[in-house]
């Protein structure tokens, strides 16, 4: 097909993500202050790809000025980073701020501003402390919802006047999933009931902290609060009743889990009865139930990146554990395109069909997409002689990636920007420095020096022209 030249409104933002603990490194971090992330690479170093993990990162610690000079060549509007709990605050039990951790924020977010980059600021990016794991087995505990929501209030107090959008969590389901549901991270438990009640606090803690911003009057100055979610695409192998059917449940268990109470501010009654029918009914209480209802988000950001292909099982359940696969199982459709590298689909339209599904069933919540990107193995091998990575590849799939998104903003989806994971390489959760999605290079081996990708002074000429060719 030929290309043409496409628009971006003039509002849409233009910018790239990131969070803390995939950057900043343990400069500055006491020996109490690790978080969940920490303390899982601590205990299984070996799992986690060359030995890299949360040590150094990319030292945006202290290279952050460095980054935000760079953000403003790649020509971002906004950044989006979260702060570290675990780092931000001293005493977990009684909430009280680290004052050198909270000036190193307050520092970052006065250079983002005064470099013309708005800051979106997320509360939890998997920095859960790791004292509240331990202690309190994490998510587990009704406390930590207390607990997470006086961190916010903290936040809120030292923030709001400066940073417009707030964010409770990064993908809330992961690091509940990979524990007790797959058992595929340390401490690899198997315990589905466990799985769902993190689900649960943390639907309640987000609807704690937006009680508290509003309530508080922290909104004054016209800001919202919202979640990231990460819902898959999913797409049934065919129109059959059995395949829809599990499509429907793989939706049910991975999408609307989030996005109904979080939006609507009610968990389906499917999901409840099977838990309940499965013995792992999350434990709640009216008020619970009540605080979720009345709490809703102001805007929702949405992590896309693959689409789902499910089918129905073709041998039945046999695990004696309830798992959502019991009504699913992934399909391999033949002749899909891959990112060879991370393994992952790449199928541009499920941004236009997530689109059109928050238009519809969604009341149009503004939302905007939170992260979308590329990650690729040994980008160092396509430099040019200028010693810059030619990711043409990168600038092709976030091309594609955006001509499907204004397509559903054209026909009346409220989104209102795109976001790439991420500005510049980093750690990721086992995978880290292997698949490098950044519009800025990390080089490992030469002290962490950045360089501009292609894709960076591309992305600037986008942000410049508002236009791109697709
Ligand atoms: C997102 C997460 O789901 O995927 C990020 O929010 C993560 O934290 C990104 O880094 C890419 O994942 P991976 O495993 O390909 O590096």
């Amino acid at each position: 097909m030929s290309k043409r030249i496409y628009n971006i409104p003039g509002s849409f933002m233009l910018g790239a993500a990131s969070s803390a603990w995939q950057t900043e490194g343990w400069t500055g971090k006491k020996p109490h202050q690790d978080s969940y992330m920490d303390l899982w690479y601590k205990k299984t170093p070996e799992l986690w790809h060359n030995g890299y993990g949360p040590t150094i990162a990319t030292d945006f610690y202290n290279r952050y000025r460095e980054d935000a000079a760079l953000m403003v060549e790649a020509g971002l509007d906004c950044y989006r980073t979260s702060i570290d709990w675990s780092r931000f605050i001293e005493d977990y039990e009684n909430n009280t701020v680290n004052e050198e951790a909270a000036a190193y924020y307050d520092d970052l977010i006065d250079t983002l501003i005064s470099s013309g980059v708005k800051p979106m600021i997320c509360l939890e990016h998997y920095e859960l402390p790791a004292y509240l794991f331990e202690k309190y087995g994490g998510w587990a505990s009704r406390h930590v919802v207390d607990l997470y929501a006086g961190y916010s209030r903290e936040v809120f107090k030292r923030y709001s006047g400066k940073v417009k959008y707030f964010m409770t969590f990064n993908e809330p389901i992961v690091v509940q999933t990979r524990i007790y549901l797959d058992s595929v991270r340390w401490p690899f438990i198997q315990d589905t009931k466990t799985a769902m009640q993190w689900n649960f606090h943390k639907i309640l803690a987000t609807a704690a902290a937006c009680k508290i911003y509003r309530e508080e009057g922290f909104n004054s100055d016209g800001g919202k609060i919202g979640v990231i979610l990460n819902p898959e695409v999913c797409y049934p192998r065919s129109a059959a009743p059995h395949d829809v059917e599990a499509a429907e449940m793989f939706d049910l268990f991975f999408n609307r889990i989030y996005l109904d109470p979080s939006i609507k501010g009610t968990i389906p009654q499917e999901l409840t009865d099977i838990l309940a029918e499965n013995g792992c009914l999350f434990d709640h209480n009216d008020w619970d139930i009540d605080t979720i209802r009345e709490n809703t988000v102001d805007l929702i950001g949405i992590n896309l990146y693959q689409p789902v292909r499910v089918k129905a099982r073709e041998s039945g359940w046999s695990e004696t554990y309830f798992h959502p696969k019991k009504y699913y199982e992934h399909h391999d459709l033949q002749g899909r395109k891959m990112n060879p590298h991370r393994g992952w689909e790449i199928f541009p339209k499920i941004m236009y069909d997530f689109g059109m599904r928050m238009k519809n069933e969604y009341g149009n919540i503004e939302w905007f997409i939170a992260e979308n990107g590329m990650g690729v193995e040994n980008e160092h091998l396509n430099k040019n002689e200028s010693g810059v990575i030619q990711d043409d590849y990168r600038i092709d799939f976030i091309s594609e990636h955006l001509k499907w998104l204004l397509k559903a903003v054209e026909e009346g989806s409220n989104c209102i920007g795109y976001m790439l994971w991420a500005f510049t390489d980093n750690v990721s959760p086992q995978n880290a420095f292997k698949n490098r999605y950044g519009l800025v290079e990390i080089d490992l081996e030469d002290n962490r020096n950045r360089r501009m990708k292609k894709s960076g002074r591309w992305f600037r000429s986008v942000t410049d022209s508002r236009t791109f060719t697709a």
